[in-house]
């Protein structure tokens, strides 16, 4: 792989340790994927954040390369394992809450900034069409990819964090224009009505597409709140890194020659919203996977207007759409409910499973795709649902 005189340098270790670290992860990738150099990068988007998943090997790794690193351009991160503020009233433990601040008081040292949501294009880091970025959150580089029309892979937490640090990408992958073009047409029969709608009909195509790019046929038009969950259910069933709707994405093409075709339909998204159910009375209900926006908020505090949540109830969202919402008086009416905010987290990356409960309701495939796999039972509502059964007692 060609590197410039300024790479060689990082490479040779003269910017320092962790800048030469991260060029060494990124030029084995290159040449593991073949590209012939690398490219500067404008954001970057760290997943790896939670010290659920991280443990100590994690934080030991992170704190070595805040010895000298630092982040070269906008490095935003993804949820941790608490609400850094409120973590007590979620009944995370002092141990965890411990070890996760010694997290992110590393990524603080490394110049990131601690923004702590996969939405960070609803949080002040939106690429702009056709820019380089290195994002690792899966549903954000799907929104970012398809929605935006900005370029990344689906990088680890190790390869984003190597961006990070030296400012560069491998250009291959989803940089490229080949590997953006659609390689399955989705034609959808079936109708559909809401945000939990379009999150089936990802999960679906996900297992069905596994890491192609599908392009979406027969749908007019698609929320924000629709293509985000449709970006986060893509990306939990299969390896999707882009998908497109014809005339509604940037990128979708009219004709996709050559390209095998498939359909979801209205049995397809009943079945699909069937096997996301297990059985049982949720004893945990959480909506904001993706992260919530402000019309979601919106919804939630209106729905919430006058009534009293009788069950655990988070609602997932940044502190930058939570601080949106306090100005606009929606917090004041969420939590005049009992509901609680959960800023910085989700109810995936969150230790819930260790936390005693054992059935779970939201409105997002991912998440159920998610904590199925940490032993949980799940159940599929919409959005309404989930926030008017939170106030029913079980
Ligand atoms: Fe975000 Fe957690 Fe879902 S990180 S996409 S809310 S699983």
């Amino acid at each position: 792989m060609k590197l410039t005189k300024t790479e060689e340098e990082m490479l040779s270790g003269r910017e320092g340790r962790a800048t030469k670290k991260g060029m060494e992860i990124l030029v084995a990738l290159g040449e593991i994927y073949g590209a012939d150099r690398l490219v500067r990068v404008s954001s970057v988007q760290v997943s790896g954040v939670s010290y659920k998943n991280l443990g100590d090997a994690g934080i030991e790794f992170l704190r070595e390369l805040a010895e000298d690193g630092k982040a070269r351009v906008k490095s935003t991160l993804n949820p941790a394992g608490m609400d850094l503020v409120n973590w007590r009233s979620q009944g995370i433990g002092e141990d965890f809450a411990r070890k996760q601040l010694e997290v992110i008081d590393a990524y603080g040292k490394l110049g990131l900034e601690i923004s702590c949501t996969c939405t960070p294009y609803l949080a002040g880091n939106e690429p702009r069409f056709a820019e380089h970025i290195a994002w690792s959150e899966s549903s954000a580089v799907v929104y970012a990819n398809s929605v935006l029309g900005a370029r990344t892979n689906r990088e680890g937490g190790p390869s984003a964090l190597a961006a990070s640090l030296t400012g560069r990408t491998p250009l291959c992958g989803y940089h490229l224009d080949e590997k953006r073009l659609p390689t399955l047409a989705v034609n959808v029969g079936a109708k559909l009505e809401s945000p939990e709608d379009f999150s089936a009909m990802g999960y679906f195509v996900g297992r069905l597409v596994k890491n192609g790019v599908p392009c979406f046929r027969g749908v007019k038009h698609a929320s924000l709140e629709e293509l985000k969950t449709l970006s986060a259910a893509l990306a939990s069933s299969g390896g999707v890194a882009m998908f497109h709707i014809e005339g509604v994405t940037p990128e979708a093409k009219g004709a996709i020659r050559g390209t095998e075709a498939a359909s979801f339909t209205g049995r397809d998204l009943r079945e699909t919203t069937a096997m996301l159910n297990d059985s049982g009375d949720p004893d945990f209900i959480s909506v904001g996977c993706p992260h919530c926006s402000l019309e979601e908020l919106a919804k939630i505090a209106g729905l919430l207007k006058g009534r009293k949540v009788k069950r655990e109830f988070w609602v997932c969202c940044s502190r930058v759409v939570k601080h949106q919402s306090d100005e606009r008086g929606y917090s004041r009416q969420i939590e005049a409910s009992g509901a609680k905010f959960a800023c910085d987290t989700c109810m995936v990356v969150a230790p819930i499973e260790s936390m005693g409960y054992r059935v779970v309701a939201t409105n997002s495939a991912k998440a159920c795709h998610y904590m199925r796999n940490n032993g949980l039972q799940v159940r599929f509502w919409p959005l309404s649902k989930c926030v008017l059964e939170a106030t029913n007692a079980r």
